[in-house]
């Protein structure tokens, strides 16, 4: 059976919970997977879907999950709001309504051959994951592998585990960052940007993927320019409101690129016009 979305993508298909994963006080992992009948669709990492909890609405949430698995989809989602709180609370066995996946991926293959730099800030590691795994998978395509992460405390980090095995594999190097630490942090405090000069990789053959808050990503694209990386190999994923996530209702416009179709990412040289006007 042909999957609905392909037909029509305004048409959201039917997924169920299967795992719901406390990641941190306001964090969940969800996993869903198809209902009978559904087929399953590839994703590229850093894409997102437009998930419908019914009776509450719509939105959009990155795919946080390994992209060769085919029959489920991961998201990890922050309790922010009423339509946030109500997908974390779902069941397992609960309906999810999924459309997409949509959206512009993380440039996987043009980072073939380069030292990958990944700074990510709070929830932002979600959308990068799904690169991680596949970079960490295909490791001799790349040169070294950098992941800086920044969150607000201890308490507030994602993926500790897995934080912990990347950090073991070779040529790879892991940098935790935190803004409050507490008595029993002996890691580095303050934001993901400080932790820049312990970064060892060569800026001029190098590619960075950065997602998180717009505040974060307006300084660290600054940063890296500054330490020798072009500005068109400085990607980053920025947030709009959506509704249609086509290109269609122009909710989601950002100057001249609607986010939900030309993006969501998108490199620095095509932001940094719009990111020096803080009202947009
Ligand atoms: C392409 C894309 C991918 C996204 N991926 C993820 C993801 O992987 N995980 C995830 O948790 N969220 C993600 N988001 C954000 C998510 O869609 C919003 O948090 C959600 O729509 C908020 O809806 P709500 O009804 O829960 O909160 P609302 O009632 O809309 O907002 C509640 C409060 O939270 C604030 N708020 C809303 N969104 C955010 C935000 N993103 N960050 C901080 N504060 C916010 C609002 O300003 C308001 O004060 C993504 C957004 C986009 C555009
Ligand atoms: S969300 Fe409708 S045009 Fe992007």
């Amino acid at each position: 059976m042909a999957s609905a979305t392909a037909i029509d993508p305004m048409l959201p298909e039917p997924y169920s919970v299967r795992q719901v994963l406390k990641e941190t006080a306001d964090t969940f992992t969800l996993t869903l997977e198809p209902s009978e009948g559904v087929v399953g669709s590839r994703f590229q990492p850093g894409q997102f879907s437009m998930l419908w909890v019914f009776g509450v609405g719509e939105l959009p949430i990155s795919i946080s999950g390994d992209p060769v698995e085919r029959h489920r989809l991961v998201y990890t989602v922050r309790s922010v709001g009423q339509a946030t709180h109500a997908l974390v609370s779902r069941d397992v066995g609960e309906t999810v309504g999924v459309r997409g996946p949509f959206g512009a991926g993380w440039p996987v293959e043009k980072a073939e051959g380069r030292d990958v730099l990944i700074v990510a800030g709070g929830i932002g590691l979600a959308p990068l994951r799904p690169v991680i795994y596949e970079v960490l998978r295909n490791r001799p395509k790349y040169g070294r592998i950098v992941i800086l992460y920044g969150a607000r405390s201890p308490r507030d980090l994602l993926y500790r585990k897995e934080l912990a095995t990347w950090a073991r594999q070779p040529e790879t190097q892991v940098l935790v960052t935190v803004d409050y630490g507490g008595l029993n942090w002996r890691g580095y405090v303050g934001v993901v940007t400080t932790l820049f000069k312990y970064a060892r990789l060569q800026p001029a053959r190098s590619l960075a993927m950065a997602c998180g808050p717009e505040i974060m990503m307006r300084f660290v694209a600054r940063d890296l320019e500054t330490r020798g990386f072009a500005q068109e190999s400085i990607y980053l994923s920025m947030e709009r409101n959506m509704k249609c996530a086509i290109g269609f209702c122009g909710h989601c416009q950002y100057g001249p690129h609607f986010v939900c179709k030309d993006g969501p990412i998108f490199t620095y040289d095509q932001m940094r016009p719009l990111l020096e006007k803080y009202e947009l």
